[in-house]
C-alpha cells in the first residue's frame, strides 16, 4: 500500500461510518487536490495526503480537545506522519484564527509554511461543500455563515480568516492558470 492509499484507508476508518457526510467532503477535497498536483512549486503526494487526512480531527475517536484541525494533527503525530503533513493539517484554512477566538492553544506550535503547497490544500477545502459538493469559494463562506449564523464563533472566524482564505485562493487559481488547470 503506498502512502496515499494507507492515509485515504486511515481517513475512512476515522470518518466514513461515524460522519459520512465528512467521509464525503473529504473525498471530494482529496479528488481536487488530485486535479492540482501538476501546479508549478506543489508537492503533489504531501498535498493528495494532507487533503485526505485534512479534517480526521472530526472523528469521534479522536476528538479529544475538540478542535479538528489541533486533534488530526496531534493524532497524525502519534501515528508518526511526516512534520510536514502534520502541520498542513493542523493549520489548514487559517485554523490558528479559530484556535485563537476559541481560547484554544496548540496550533500554533506547528509551521505554517505558506507555500503554494499549503494555498493549494486550502484551495480545496474552499470549493468543496460539507457533503461533497463543488462550490465557489464565495458560495462556500455563504454556507458556512448560514450553518453556523453569521455572528456564531465560527461567523466570527470566516469574518476575520476570509482575507487570508480568499488570497490562498486567488494565489492558487493563478498557478492553477499558468500550469493550464481548469478552475
Ligand atoms: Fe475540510
Amino acid at each position: 500500500m503506498d502512502r496515499f492509499d494507507a492515509a485515504l484507508s486511515l481517513s475512512e476508518a476515522l470518518l466514513a461510518d461515524p460522519l459520512p457526510d465528512r467521509w464525503r467532503h473529504v473525498q471530494a477535497v482529496a479528488a481536487q487536490a488530485d486535479r492540482l498536483v501538476s501546479v508549478a512549486d506543489v508537492d503533489g503526494d504531501d498535498l493528495r495526503i494532507a487533503a485526505v487526512l485534512h479534517d480526521i480531527g472530526y472523528s469521534p475517536a479522536i476528538a479529544h480537545a475538540q478542535f479538528h484541525p489541533l486533534d488530526g494533527a496531534r493524532f497524525l503525530d502519534a501515528e508518526g506522519y511526516p512534520e510536514r503533513v502534520v502541520a498542513l493539517v493542523a493549520r489548514h484554512s487559517c485554523a490558528i484564527v479559530e484556535a485563537d477566538l476559541r481560547g484554544i492553544t496548540g496550533v500554533e506550535e506547528f509551521h505554517d509554511e505558506q507555500s503554494p503547497t499549503r494555498d493549494a490544500l486550502w484551495y480545496c477545502d474552499a470549493v468543496i461543500g460539507p457533503q461533497g459538493q463543488l462550490l465557489s469559494p464565495d458560495d462556500r463562506w455563504t454556507e458556512i455563515r448560514r450553518r453556523y449564523g453569521a455572528h456564531s464563533l465560527v461567523g466570527r472566524f470566516l469574518d476575520e480568516a476570509e482575507p487570508q482564505l480568499r488570497e490562498a485562493v486567488h494565489r492558487t487559481e493563478a498557478r492553477m492558470r499558468v500550469a493550464g488547470v481548469v478552475l
